[in-house]
């Protein structure tokens, strides 16, 4: 049995995904801008032997151009939030192992400033931050950021490649190895020859470089992706070196990783280049009874509109309006996140899910594992059966979930040989990979060594 690797889900706002829970007496939710909060739950997180922490991040609120956002300031749905990639530095000198995974979309940040932030986080961290690659799927963030309409959706995966191939330029090949020098006798502290441009001209970017910072342990972060249309799973194939995943059942799961393995085969790569990370939910008793009554104590808080709001379907993209409740859910039309529709329409088999169903389906979209710790490392074993390399747990407090999976669920998975009894040493690359910079089938790979004629003709 191969320990499971295990990432708690947070983002840093009110409400993420559990919509409604942060009014729960034990949610520290609502002081998500208290950095003790976030310093204490690393802590926790480190004592449980967590490979990672992941922060969501969107750069705008859900809804059609121009929509209301009652609900949303309501809930707290992901507004106030504030930038994980500032929190990160934080916490990554709170912690010694824990890796730091941030989401930052291509259409936030231009490519030449968030490859030196990430960077500089890399070297604060000693090698351990994680990128999930995202490509926004909200109106909002596309206006925040001088655009009339959100781009289509697989033109987004296109920019996505171009931002890819300026971020790896810069970080594997603007700096040969052994450019920093730091010799003091000498008076050389980095070495010109080994430190390069890269003249990026593509159509979105034109960056010359160099790279200003000189290479972090990773040199690349750790790459993180979650899209799974065929456009994401093919973004994925080429670059992801893990892939977040929702599915709705083993079986499901098995399909999806399957299907993303044969593709990055056909790109070069190894099957076990990508290791997948499934959501869930936990909620452990000492009893299957005494889990299900906690079960009904969660949902006593969870807030309907919350979900349909984060869901972002119930209404007409266009003009706001609510969709007609009978409508079916392959007809909406929406340029956002397409496997969403996907994943509910197999969690509802032999019927056709519709607007009307939203409510029910939203709230349960993740996979919850009810029950006692056995029950929940039986099902864990059947999903890692399926395909899956790790675990990304999703709360319903803060710090509360963290800590009972700490308490209940760690002990049994250990038992099992279903989690790790300590930390590898190293960079988060090495502890999941075994090696501190990526593969030589990765693409960012082929542009090591690629900018240094200058230093070849002397
Ligand atoms: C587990 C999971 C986490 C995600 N986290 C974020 C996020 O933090 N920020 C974001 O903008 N999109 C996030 N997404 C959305 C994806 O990055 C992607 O844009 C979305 O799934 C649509 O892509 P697709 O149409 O290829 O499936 C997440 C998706 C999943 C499944």
């Amino acid at each position: 049995m191969t320990a499971l690797h295990i990432n708690a889900f947070v983002m840093n706002t009110v409400s993420h995904i559990q919509h409604g829970l942060w009014r729960h007496p034990e949610a520290r939710q609502a002081d998500f801008d208290d950095v003790t909060v976030w310093v204490d739950l690393v802590r926790t997180l480190e004592a449980g032997l967590f490979d990672a922490v992941f922060f969501a991040d969107v750069v705008g609120l859900y809804g059609p151009v121009g929509g209301d956002y009652t609900v949303n300031a309501r809930e707290g749905l992901q507004i106030p939030s504030h930038d994980p990639s500032v929190l990160l530095s934080a916490l990554a000198v709170s912690t010694e192992h824990l890796g730091l995974a941030f989401t930052s979309s291509v259409l936030q940040a231009h490519p030449f400033e968030f490859a030196r932030r990430a960077s500089t986080l890399d070297h604060i961290s000693r090698g351990r931050i994680a990128w999930n690659i995202v490509t926004s799927t909200q109106e909002n963030a596309a206006r925040n950021f001088g655009l009339a309409r959100l781009t289509e959706h697989d033109e987004r995966y296109e920019w996505a490649e171009e931002y890819l191939d300026v971020v790896f330029k810069l970080w594997e090949g603007s700096w040969d190895e052994g450019a920093l020098v730091k010799d003091r006798a000498r008076g050389v502290l980095a070495d010109a020859r080994r430190i390069h441009r890269i003249n990026h001209v593509g159509p979105r970017y034109r960056v010359e470089g160099p790279h200003l910072p000189a290479p972090s342990p990773q040199r690349t972060p750790l790459l993180f992706q979650a899209g799974s249309s065929p456009a994401g799973r093919a973004f994925a194939a080429r670059n992801a070196e893990a892939q977040f995943i929702s599915a709705p059942g083993p079986e499901a799961a098995a399909a999806l990783i399957a299907e993303t393995r044969d593709l990055a085969e056909r790109v070069g790569r190894r099957r076990e280049d990508i290791k997948f990370f499934q959501g869930f939910a936990f909620v452990i008793g000492s009893t299957e009874e005494e889990a299900q009554r906690r079960e009904a104590e969660l949902d006593a808080y969870v807030s309907i509109d919350g979900f349909l709001a984060h869901s972002n379907l119930g209404v007409s993209q266009d003009d706001g309006r609510p969709l007609p409740p009978e409508t079916l859910l392959k007809d909406i039309r929406t340029n956002g996140g397409r496997s969403h529709i996907a994943w509910l329409r197999q969690r509802e088999l032999g019927h056709e899910p519709t607007v009307g169903d939203l409510g029910r389906l939203v709230a349960r979209r993740h996979p919850r594992l009810v029950g006692t710790p056995d029950q929940i490392a039986d099902a864990l074993a059947l999903w890692q059966r399926a395909g899956i390399d790790g675990v990304n747990l999703i709360n319903w407090t803060i710090p509360g979930s963290y800590r009972e999976f700490n308490e209940h669920l760690l002990p049994v998975l250990q038992r099992r040989g279903l989690a790790k009894r300590e930390y590898a040493p190293g960079s988060l690359r090495r502890k999941l990979f075994g090696r501190d910079r990526l593969d030589d089938r990765h693409p960012a790979a082929r542009w090591r060594g690629a900018f240094t004629p200058r230093l070849a003709a002397e």
